[in-house]
């Protein structure tokens, strides 16, 4: 075949091709028939428990329980971070386990108690790991510190249920309540003020743990002055 003769070919099998993309685009819409477009996205009805009160919401499925408890309830003590699951500033209670709130869908939690930072405690009558925070300066800006609590609170009562994780020796047996199991199970938790240390001061208090490496406790022990 001559040069221009393929030439010739190809170009009647491009113009072949344009003209078939044309029949298709021109195929009616498979989606014909199905209930219109609206402007509106879907909503739906969800009732919860937030801090012992019921709630009752209507909210587009795509809202993440995060933005529900901020935008929607007002409670903005729980944190938006990351908004990927990657900080744990939103971390919330729901019946009792820790969750990232802006990874879940509030329309998935139709009867579940949550347990925000608000509903932990009071500035009156703070929870015990509010008021170990305080007395540790487990925080310095604080943006992360209402996840870190929740957390905290949450890690305790894992190990105390016998929940294994991965800095545990043997994984079938019972987690000890150590400072290095505490501060894997915090790993999820960001602070870019660096308050770590601290933090696992006021856990190990909380949980009757002594941390021998603590610089109050170093004081305490005579190895170190203020
Ligand atoms: Fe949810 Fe960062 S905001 S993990
Ligand atoms: Fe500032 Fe943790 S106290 S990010």
């Amino acid at each position: 075949m001559s040069e221009t003769a393929h030439f010739e070919v190809s170009r009647r099998a491009v113009l072949a091709g344009g003209a078939a993309s044309v029949g298709i685009s021109a195929i009616p819409s498979v989606a014909e028939g199905a209930a219109p477009m609206t402007d509106q996205p879907p909503k739906m009805a969800v009732t919860f428990k937030i801090n012992g009160k019921a709630q009752a919401l209507m909210l587009d499925t795509r809202t993440t329980l995060l933005d529900a408890l901020r935008d929607h309830v007002g409670l903005m003590g729980t944190k938006k971070g990351c908004d990927h699951g990657q900080c744990g500033a939103c971390t919330v209670l729901v019946n009792g386990t820790r969750i990232n709130s802006c990874l879940s869908l509030a329309v998935m939690h139709e009867g579940d108690a949550v347990t925000t930072i608000e509903g932990l405690g009071t500035p009156e009558d703070l929870h015990p790991m509010q008021a170990a925070f305080v007395k540790h300066d487990g925080f310095q800006c604080g943006y992360c510190t209402p996840g870190q609590i929740c957390s905290a609170v949450a890690v305790l009562e894992e190990i105390k249920a016998g929940i294994p994780s991965h800095v545990q020796g043997d994984v079938s047996g019972t987690p000890e309540m150590t400072v290095l199991e505490m501060r894997e199970r915090m790993s999820g938790n960001i602070c870019r003020c660096g308050a770590y240390s601290n933090i696992a001061e006021a856990m190990a208090e909380v949980a009757g743990v002594r941390i021998a490496e603590t610089h109050e406790a170093k004081m305490r022990d005579g190895e170190v002055r203020a």
